[in-house]
């Protein structure tokens, strides 16, 4: 795997800090609406909603910086299918969580490239009646999007590069990679 690597974007102390950060301030998002919750008389419900399987990791990682009661929900969704390295469309697979309503749902990607994904998603998402909706990637490629939507939280701005690790895949492979890199041409087909 590692011989496959050409060079490291973000390395996994990076990754670490960074995760951190966006915990804490995803946290400070959601104690205002649990106590705004609370002052309604309301409990708050949290439904993170990770989208498989690239950011498998990431809210592995994330979710261990959110001290609150909270579920998670998943969804999948592809739009690099087989060795293609450009999208090909967004295609949901399975149900949508159920039961969202009065909820506040966080999705979860692992990289916003052209958008699509995360915009058909928490457009779905918001029909089903939540509390609020807020969004995060680890990983976005400015200046790329097809979409007017943008995700609330991001993790790091990246060069326009077909990248791996830290979750996300070539061919599904590499997800297991720490850090986030680019592969060599000699490991693309
Ligand atoms: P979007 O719908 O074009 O924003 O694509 C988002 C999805 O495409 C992500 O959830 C990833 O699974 C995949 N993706 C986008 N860019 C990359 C990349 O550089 N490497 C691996 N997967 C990627
Ligand atoms: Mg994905």
């Amino acid at each position: 795997m590692v011989q496959d690597i050409a060079g490291v974007l973000v390395s996994q102390e990076q990754i670490a800090q960074r995760v951190r950060e966006l915990g804490e301030a995803l946290s400070r998002d959601l104690q205002a609406r649990c106590d705004a919750d609370a002052q309604a008389g309301r409990e708050a419900r949290i439904i993170i909603i990770p989208v498989l399987t690239g950011s498998m990791v990431f809210v592995a990682d994330l979710i261990r910086h959110l001290p609150f009661k909270l579920k998670l929900e998943v969804v999948s969704a592809s739009s690099y299918p087989g060795t293609a390295t450009s999208s090909k469309g967004v295609t949901i697979h399975g149900n949508l969580p159920q039961s969202l309503s009065g909820a506040h749902v966080v999705l979860v990607d692992d990289i916003f490239d052209s958008g699509q994904t995360l915009a058909l998603l928490s457009d779905l998402l918001g029909k089903k009646n939540p509390a609020s909706l807020r969004t995060v990637v680890l990983l976005a490629k400015p200046g790329k999007a097809k979409v007017d939507f943008r995700p609330d939280y991001v993790g790091f701005e990246i060069p326009d590069r077909f990248v791996v690790g830290y979750g996300l895949d070539y061919d599904g492979y590499y997800r297991n990679y720490p850090a986030v890199g680019v592969l060599k041409e000699s490991a693309v087909e």
